[in-house]
């Protein structure tokens, strides 16, 4: 069994009789240590995947398992990385994450909690700004905050949910090689979510598509066999990047990615029939008007 599995997960919203399956029967393996990257639309449902894995929320049928255990709810062998960067805003860096480690770690000294936090805001490049409030750091820098305090936490898993999404162009690649530097360092089993396939072959070890909802599915596994570390302007030209990304982008873009449903809706016309123009003005002596009518048709549609 590995490491991360999740085994015919299904999860909906919605009550009876409207329901719509956001997540249709997915299996995943990941191993101890490996970097995932799981890319897909979005409103597929990437984040209800990683609030899945995180224990925030429950399946509706089928089991997420770590290391052979169950979950069954939130705990700190799994730390989160949001797209928004969920700091306390009146809090420095440093208290920011210190409200995580004094909460896993209690028995510690305070020398060697304030250690522990320096080293991580040291990992991610931000010692020189290790006093200062959310406020007064761009949002750059705030994610690597997130990422200090959910390294510091120690966890086993890191999931990241489009971490990079709110950032520009320029910040985000350096963060993508910081993450992914940090990420292969740390040893660390990872899941990043993103909707960024260039970012995903440059960050992880695996990419599994994950096809449009409602009802979405993952696709096949595809092994990104680049070495380390990767230089995002050589990859550019390397002919493998390009067919792994090819790979991706045919299934994203495929069948298999988008499941069409049929649904019943009640659909309502406008209450006007529309005039006959073939037909005599005057009929049987009655002049002849555009007709009302009032009715419903139920219809079955297909969406796609
Ligand atoms: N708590 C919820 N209640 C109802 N619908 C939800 C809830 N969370 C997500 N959804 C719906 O599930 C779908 C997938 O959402 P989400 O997992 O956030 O997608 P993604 O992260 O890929 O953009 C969306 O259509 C969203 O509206
Ligand atoms: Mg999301």
């Amino acid at each position: 069994m590995a490491f991360l599995e999740l085994k015919g997960v299904s999860k909906g919203f919605g009550t009876f009789g409207h329901r719509t399956e956001v997540l249709r029967d997915l299996d995943l393996s990941v191993e101890r240590g490996e970097f995932v990257a799981i890319v897909g639309y979005s409103g597929s449902g990437k984040t209800t995947l990683i609030n899945l894995i995180a224990g925030l929320q429950l399946p509706d049928s089928g089991t997420v398992s770590i290391n052979d255990l169950e979950v069954t709810g939130p705990g700190p062998d799994r730390g989160i990385v949001f797209q928004n960067y969920s700091l306390l805003p009146w809090l420095t860096v440093r208290e920011n994450i210190a409200l995580a480690v004094d909460q896993l770690f209690p028995n510690w000294s305070a020398a060697r909690k304030r250690q522990h936090i320096d080293h991580h805001v040291g990992l991610v490049g931000l010692s020189h700004a290790v006093d200062r409030r959310p406020a007064e750091l761009s949002g750059g820098m705030r994610q690597r905050v997130s990422v200090a305090r959910a390294l510091a936490m120690d966890p086993q898993v890191l999931l990241l949910d489009e971490p990079l999404g709110a950032l520009d162009a320029l910040t985000r690649a350096t963060l993508q090689d910081e993450i992914g530097r940090i990420g292969s360092a740390s040893g660390k089993t990872i899941v990043l979510i993103t909707n960024d396939p260039d970012e995903g072959i440059l960050m992880a070890d695996r990419i599994i598509p994950l096809g449009a909802g409602p009802g979405a599915t993952l696709g096949p596994s595809i092994v990104v066999d680049l070495e380390r570390p990767r230089d995002r302007k050589a990859l550019n030209h390397d002919p493998r990047f390009k067919a792994i990304r090819a790979e991706i982008v045919r299934w994203l873009l495929g069948p298999g990615a988008h499941k069409s449903t049929s649904v019943s809706r009640k659909l309502v016309l406008p209450d006007l029939e529309p005039e006959d123009l073939d037909l005599p003005r005057t009929l049987f002596g009655v002049k002849r008007v555009a007709r009302r009518r009032s009715e419903q048709v139920r219809e079955n549609i297909e969406l796609r």
